[in-house]
């Protein structure tokens, strides 16, 4: 085993904040960066070391500002650059850096170099897009289909070609195929970097090399050119944590984006054990029941195959993503033991923890009634989709308050106060009614809150070598209740073992974990060694600790 070069992202605990909703510091309702300001220091309690921020610049906001008008600008409503370096420098002397989002798959339709383009066919920024004649019978150059519904050509009317956009038609694909287009990307991330961030969260990544003319949108040929390239441009000789989202990474792809001599990115983000428990049509506007089995058999599939080589990133939400505790925990009779567990199981893992905002604080799905209450473009065009092919509103509504992505948008729960503490105003999207119970301040004052248990979970990977390091090994893999693993070093091993369960149940100890232990987070370990039969309460989670490898 070659041992793996350490880097400071390997121990640091990424923060996700979505700007937008985090906290307003001018009553317009909207979050914004002196807001971010305002919260650094329940960040630096927190113990994270570096922020993503969702994307700040300049945008119409069709996407919530995945849909970019201007990369060298700050969008109004979030503020300044003055604003934005002042973050900056405040996050430094915390010892927090933060991550852009780059959003270089696509611009905003408003973009400069779209407005240009479209202006006429000889337009200089014409090719820096993806342009096409109607197909052989007059309409779509193709079948291709948008990620938020229809097809992912809209024809210009003005210039009678079809343009390519992967998400909506606000959001032009850009043609990565051009030079100038890379040239012009990479000069924005340099001047980004040399104004001090510490790095990028790379939207759909995986998406850039499109060649729609042969069907391929995803992990086209030439995307691991394209990053190399990209990395030699800007981040080489630059000490910065670079994430790339990829829906289509698998293990073999992601040791191409993350490995050590590769010179790509440190790590990506994968959503195998998300779409797991999606509808082979409907997506996750159809969910299917919760599977434990399968989600230990992707987890420990990524953890090995990335165990000697590339890193893995962590996370159970983010801003696409229903809230943690609604979608694998008990959000009702078990909300506080269930984020717990789910934070514990995670935060052990070998690979950087993500937390999204809220998630430590155990916030939930929120439960919108109408589809008036929603306000992301993907939600609003599904619906439109969906009744459009004769389903019922009612079960679009059911799978959008289970999977739609406004779950993780609602205000961060500041307090028990008008509208969570987040805005003096009305807020862009409703407030969940349950901050009164579920906030920042209630769990401030509770040593046994989901809180101070992050606090606990990220601190620990800065004290205990074996969490960044040790090996990963699987027990107990079918059994359907139950998560187990070992992570291991030459003379030393931790054991995390978590019911997934509003039941108590039992698991047989395999013999060679029946060694004495002591106690990391949770219950006791037992005085002796441990005996052939573990009970464990109702999401329980434990950690322990002992002396030895048990990896033999
Ligand atoms: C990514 C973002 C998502 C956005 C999409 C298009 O998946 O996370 O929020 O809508 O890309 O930019």
């Amino acid at each position: 085993m070659t041992k793996q070069p350490t880097h400071w992202w390997q121990s640091a605990t990424v923060y996700q904040i979505y700007p937008r909703s985090f906290a307003d510091s001018n009553g317009d309702g909207m979050g914004d960066l002196p807001g971010i300001v305002s919260k650094l220091d329940y960040l630096q309690q927190l113990g994270i070391g570096v922020i993503w921020l969702s994307p700040i610049f300049q945008s119409p906001m069709a996407d919530n500002g995945y849909d970019i008008a201007d990369y060298e600008a700050i969008a109004p409503i979030f503020g300044t650059l003055e604003d934005f370096d002042r973050l900056i420098a405040e996050a430094k002397a915390r010892g927090i850096g933060i991550l852009m989002d780059l959003v270089v798959n696509h611009t905003s339709d408003h973009h400069r170099w779209f407005i240009d383009a479209r202006s006429a066919r000889t337009s200089r920024y014409r090719d820096f897009y993806v342009w096409r004649d109607a197909g052989s019978d007059g309409g779509l150059p193709n079948d291709i289909q948008s990620t938020f519904g229809g097809p992912a050509w809209t024809l210009d009317e003005a210039s009678g070609q079809y343009y390519f956009h992967q998400f909506a038609k606000e959001q032009p694909d850009l043609n990565w195929e051009n030079p100038e287009v890379r040239a012009e990307i990479y000069a924005m991330m340099n001047r980004w970097l040399d104004r001090g961030i510490a790095g990028f969260r790379m939207d759909v990544i995986n998406l850039i090399a499109k060649e729609p003319d042969r069907g391929i949108t995803a992990d086209g040929p030439k995307l691991h050119e394209y990053l190399q390239e990209m990395h030699r441009e800007t981040l080489a000789g630059r000490d910065v944590l670079t994430v790339g989202e990829s829906w289509s990474a698998t293990p073999e792809s992601a040791l191409l984006y993350s490995g050590r001599d590769r010179r790509e990115l440190s790590m990506v983000f994968q959503f195998e054990h998300v779409m797991a428990q999606w509808h082979e049509t409907w997506g996750k506007w159809q969910p299917k029941p919760f599977d434990l089995v399968g989600l230990k058999r992707i987890i420990s599939r990524w953890q090995e195959a990335l165990a000697d080589d590339g890193w893995n990133s962590l996370f159970w939400g983010n801003h696409d993503l229903p809230r943690a505790v609604s979608k694998y925990g008990d959000d009702k009779g078990y909300r506080v033991e269930s984020a717990k567990m789910l934070a514990t199981v995670l935060h052990f893992l070998k690979g950087t923890p993500y937390v999204y905002q809220g998630e430590e604080i155990g916030m939930t799905n929120v439960p919108f009634t109408s589809i008036a209450q929603y306000r992301d473009i993907e939600t609003l065009n599904m619906h439109r989709l969906h009744l459009e092919a004769g389903l019922p509103e009612a079960d679009f509504i059911a799978g959008a308050n289970e999977n739609g992505r406004d779950n993780s948008r609602t205000p961060m729960q500041w307090s028990a106060g008008p509208n969570a503490g987040f805005t003096s105003g009305t807020p862009w999207i409703d407030v969940n009614p349950n901050h009164t119970q579920i906030n920042v301040e209630a769990a401030e004052h509770d040593p046994l809150s989901i809180l101070a248990h992050y606090r606990r979970l990220i601190a620990l990977r800065k004290e205990m070598r074996i969490i960044v390091d040790g090996r990963y090994r699987s027990w107990l893999d079918e059994h359907p209740d139950v998560m187990a693993y070992t992570r291991s070093v030459a003379d030393q091993s931790i054991m995390v073992v978590a019911n997934f369960t509003a039941r108590s149940v039992t698991v047989d100890v395999p013999q060679a974990l029946r060694r004495k232990w002591v106690t990391v987070i949770g219950a006791a370990a037992p005085a002796d060694v441990l005996p052939a039969t573990l009970s464990l309460g109702p999401f329980e989670a434990n950690v322990w600790a002992t002396a030895a490898s048990v990896d033999g």
